[in-house]
């Protein structure tokens, strides 16, 4: 059965492809930032996963106002980036995983998850980016990918009680899919950030860090807060740490912090870091 090493959660800034295009990783904005991320390499040359399943929010560019589905799982043979109006560098697609794409998507459904499945699939800054922090300058990812959008941007969203339970449903299923592949998740968004309204740039330093430590020593501690709690805490695209409860859902009961970095702002976002093991 397939064995799950650990999770990644990151925040991702469109701006952060500005700056690896333009290699400024030590340039004095921006070092402390990238500096999260050389740890959690080096832990990942240990792991050495085959998988990564992403849990990422789509801004606007496979799914737009039109069609927004709560839950939705790639189960596409290759993933690919296309421009979504930043002038971020177009990194090169991403090879699927469908074997375990269609497991998740059976048990999912079968535990009475509604999800969209999509055998087409485009991916924005949300998944692309942290890819390229975790495995810089490649020509040819090394992992495979099942990509699992939930949606931020269109009320009304997912509570997060229910997107934890989502998270665990989906450590469930890596669990008993048959295969000896080992898997790490990763999830991708918040923290704390507003970019529009009379609110635009509000950051919540110290509910990010309560935040974080929740998830080592009380992971369902956010699943409490409403989704409007939640987007008055940490701000309208704040939000996006629903990534961050799946991902830890996926875990079980026994992790370890490998590594975790914060720092405010990047562009207009507290930007967040951790590595979690699992024991
Ligand atoms: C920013 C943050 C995001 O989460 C996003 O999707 C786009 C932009 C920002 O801070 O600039
Ligand atoms: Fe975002």
């Amino acid at each position: 059965m397939a064995h799950i090493i650990g999770s990644i959660t990151t925040s991702h800034v469109p701006a952060i492809g500005g700056a690896i295009g333009r290699g400024l990783q030590q340039d004095p904005y921006w070092k402390p930032f990238f500096d999260g991320y050389p740890p959690v390499r080096r832990w990942l040359e240990t792991a050495r996963p085959d998988v990564v399943v992403v849990f990422y929010n789509d801004h606007g560019l496979n799914f737009f106002l039109d069609k927004m589905p709560t839950f939705a799982v790639g189960a596409a043979p290759e993933y690919r980036n296309a421009d979504e109006g930043w002038g971020i560098p177009v990194l090169p697609p991403f090879p699927g995983e469908q074997d375990l794409s269609w497991h998740l998507i059976e048990s999912l459904v079968g535990e009475d998850f509604d999800l969209t499945t999509c055998q087409e699939m485009l991916v924005d800054h949300a998944l692309t980016l942290p890819m390229a922090l975790l495995w810089p300058g490649t020509d040819a990812w090394p992992v495979k990918v099942v990509p699992v959008v939930i949606n931020t941007v269109q009320y009304p969203l997912p509570s997060a009680a229910r997107v934890y339970k989502l998270g665990e449903a989906i450590g469930r299923a890596i669990r008993s899919w048959d295969s000896d592949q080992r898997v790490v998740v990763v999830g991708t968004g918040g923290l704390s950030h507003q970019l529009d309204g009379e609110r635009a740039g509000f950051i919540n330093k110290d509910f990010d860090l309560k935040f974080m430590d929740s998830l080592i020593g009380d992971p369902t501690w956010a699943t409490k807060y409403s989704i409007r709690d939640l987007v008055e805490l940490t701000g309208t695209q704040g939000i996006e740490l629903l990534m961050w409860l799946a991902t830890r859902g996926a875990l079980g009961d026994k992790v370890r912090q490998v590594h975790r970095n914060y720092h405010i702002p990047i562009s207009n976002t507290a930007a967040g870091t951790m590595a979690i093991e699992c024991r």
